[in-house]
């Protein structure tokens, strides 16, 4: 026997529908919100990501399942789908068409960490990315459409808090200041904030060892060190959100895990996940499309996890309606009305209906057993008078209640119902 790798979930057939409401309320925001289907490759040159996510991250320093294929080429299955987005913007020269591109992906990410409840090396994202805007009016909106997304799903005990770490100037300014604070108080840091100090002081903040935690709450806010046009893009997108009824807290610390932010961050966090509370991350990235090679385009986006929301859906209650995956059952006593039953489940699945029938050769006593167990709504049993008479007794398993049906208009009283 050979197990499922590690920190990979298969998604079973009684748990798909899961899935398959999550990915489908993603797709209606996306809708609504004007957004088009994006779809990148699971691997792509490992440089993209280097550049991408940043060299100073866990992810690219860590985290990232890189291997050389046959031809000896550095790939790298994705992390995370912001850069292979960008990629995909650059590459086909989506630059030229009328701006902003606003898109959408749902795929699947990975991250070589170590599992525990929330976190997982294969996980699935869904994702929004906007180009060309650098409007506060698209870091509303996007921080809206996830706000919109949580809230259809059902999820209630989400927080969303916000932060700005400013354009690379005014940040520049503020690393010296982290310095300067972090520098007399190194020896008390954990190993990571120490070799983080100088690479990217700004990740110090983010740090959840106790000791570097408490070290960090004296530290200087950037929101005291941003440059006037970073602080008036931050009070818009404040006055934005409110004025959108959508409530948030500033919090200082919010620096995110990639390098490639500037300006606006958001996270929605939960606590009733454990350690891993995060169940969305974005925020815009103005200088991510120039340095991967592409004109200076701004552009924000967020991703959430898939199988953090349905672990907050779990936890909260918020319930995920099950579909009665068959309609009908239709049984047969005998060899040909069995071939009947195959028959008329053709013409009704050929008419939109999801009909089923015997595979098993079981007893009639048996198939309706099993039509029981599986849920079917209807059952209806073809013998040879039903196939002389033409009427069968359709009767609806969750009332016991039957009513006799002509078998040619199984399929509109079917509908009707
Ligand atoms: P991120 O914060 O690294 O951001 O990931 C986004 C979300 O993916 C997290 O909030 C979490 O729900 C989920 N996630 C991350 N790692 C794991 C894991 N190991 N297991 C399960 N779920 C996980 C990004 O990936 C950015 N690309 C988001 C973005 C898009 N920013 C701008 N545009």
């Amino acid at each position: 026997m050979i197990n499922i790798p590690k920190g990979t979930k298969d998604v079973l057939p009684s748990q798909s529908y899961k899935w398959q409401y999550i990915e489908d309320k993603a797709r209606a925001v996306a809708k609504r919100f004007c957004l088009d289907e994006i779809r990148t490759p699971a691997f792509e040159h490992t440089e993209l990501f280097q550049r991408g996510v940043g060299e100073t991250t866990d992810v690219v320093n860590k985290e990232m399942y890189t291997f050389e294929d046959k031809g000896g080429r550095s790939v790298t299955l994705k992390p995370e789908g912001t850069a292979g987005a960008v990629r995909l913007f650059i590459e086909n020269g989506l630059f030229s068409s009328p701006l902003p591109v606003k898109t959408f992906y749902i795929t699947p990410a990975f991250r070589y960490e170590r599992p525990q409840s929330g976190r997982l090396r294969e996980f699935h994202q869904f994702g929004i990315e906007v180009f060309g805007s650098a409007a506060p009016e698209t870091d509303a909106e996007v921080i809206l459409a996830a706000s919109e997304f949580l809230k259809e799903l059902g999820i209630k005990q989400v927080r969303l808090e916000i932060n700005s770490i400013g354009c690379p100037e005014c940040r520049a300014e503020y690393n010296k200041k982290l310095k300067e604070y972090f520098k007399p108080r190194l020896g008390e840091l954990c190993e990571t904030c120490r070799t983080r100090f100088e690479s990217n002081p700004l990740r110090l903040l983010d740090c959840k060892e106790e000791e570097c935690k408490k070290i960090n709450a004296g530290a200087p806010s950037i929101l005291e060190s941003l440059c006037p046009d970073c602080a008036r893009h931050f009070e818009r997108v404040k006055e934005l959100l409110k004025a959108q009824g959508v409530e948030f807290t500033v919090n200082p610390r919010i620096v995110r895990g990639l390098d490639y932010y500037t300006r606006t961050v958001f996270e929605f966090v939960s606590d009733r996940i454990g350690a891993q509370g995060t169940v969305c991350g974005g925020g815009r990235y103005d200088g991510l499309v120039s340095s991967l090679g592409g004109p200076q385009t701004p552009a924000t986006g967020f991703a959430a996890g898939i199988e953090r929301l349905m672990l907050l859906m779990e936890n909260t209650g918020a319930e995920i309606p099950k579909p009665t995956k068959i309609r009908i059952y239709i049984a047969g006593m005998d060899e040909s009305s069995r071939s009947a039953a195959f028959t008329i489940a053709r013409e009704l699945r050929q008419a939109g209906v999801a009909a089923e029938f015997d595979h098993m050769e079981r007893s009639v006593k048996s198939q309706l057993k099993y039509a029981d167990k599986v849920g079917a709504e209807y059952v209806a049993v073809i013998g040879e008078d039903e196939l002389a008479t033409g009427v069968v007794s359709l009767k609806k398993m969750a009332t016991g209640e039957a009513v006799a049906v002509k078998i040619n208009d199984l399929c509109a009283y079917l509908k009707k119902e």
